[in-house]
């Protein structure tokens, strides 16, 4: 059992990633590269109606990192997910921990910011061109500038973490040659292992 929610444990390696859990993960990386690409090429295009474009294609990925983050967790709590490995030493453990709470958290936290900085700015979110959000605060130049700040901070924040977070996947995979890495990966990746999947 971790901090984040029951845990299922069927090997000694603690158990594989369920189908969901590893589609979601994958989706939420696709939608993330999508969003810092689009995030930071935007603000030097000249205004115009490609900037506009990309700005609400930036804002409606933001918001389905935030719907399937939702979704996610629901499903984490409802299924769970596998134990640390037996072999991790506890520090090991503890900080895998803490940074998925932490990647958690910024991809709720990230996208609320940026609908606020939003709505400081007087410019409404319509979620894919259908779905008007209201506005949270007025708008507020001052206001705006300190939000801008904190979304970047978050981001900024968001981006270490993934590269820690990377970096120990790898570290995993190629250096310790233990099954953190395949466990969240397609199914293929086990069955050529002789893996079994949930
Ligand atoms: C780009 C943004 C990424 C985010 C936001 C992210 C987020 C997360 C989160 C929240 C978890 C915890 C899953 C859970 O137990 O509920 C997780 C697990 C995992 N992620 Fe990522 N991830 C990202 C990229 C990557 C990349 C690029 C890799 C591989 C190179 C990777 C490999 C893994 C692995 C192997 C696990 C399972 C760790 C374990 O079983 O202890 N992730 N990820």
């Amino acid at each position: 059992m971790d901090d984040l929610g029951p845990a299922i444990v069927d090997d000694a390696d603690g158990g594989r990633y369920g189908h969901a859990a590893i589609t979601l993960h994958w989706l939420t990386v696709l939608l993330l590269i999508g969003s810092f690409t689009l995030g930071l090429s935007m603000v030097g295009l000249p205004f115009g109606r490609q900037k506009l474009q990309w700005y609400a294609w930036h804002k409606w990925i933001g918001i389905s990192v935030f719907l399937v983050t939702c979704l996610r967790l629901a499903w984490r709590a409802f299924r769970g997910a596998p134990a640390p490995l037996a072999a991790m030493p506890p520090w090991q453990r503890r900080a895998s921990v803490l940074v998925h709470g932490a990647l958690y958290g910024l991809l709720l936290v990230i996208p609320l910011s940026g609908w606020v900085y939003s709505s400081s700015t007087g410019v409404q979110v319509v979620y894919l061109g259908l779905f008007p959000l209201p506005d949270v605060v007025p708008k507020d130049r001052a206001l705006a500038r300190a939000l801008l700040a904190l979304h970047l901070t978050l981001n900024f924040t968001l981006f270490s973490l993934v590269c820690v977070h990377t970096a120990a996947a790898l570290k995993h995979h190629f250096i310790d040659r233990d099954t953190v890495l395949t466990r969240m990966l397609p199914p293929w990746r086990s069955v050529i292992q002789g893996k079994g999947t949930r």
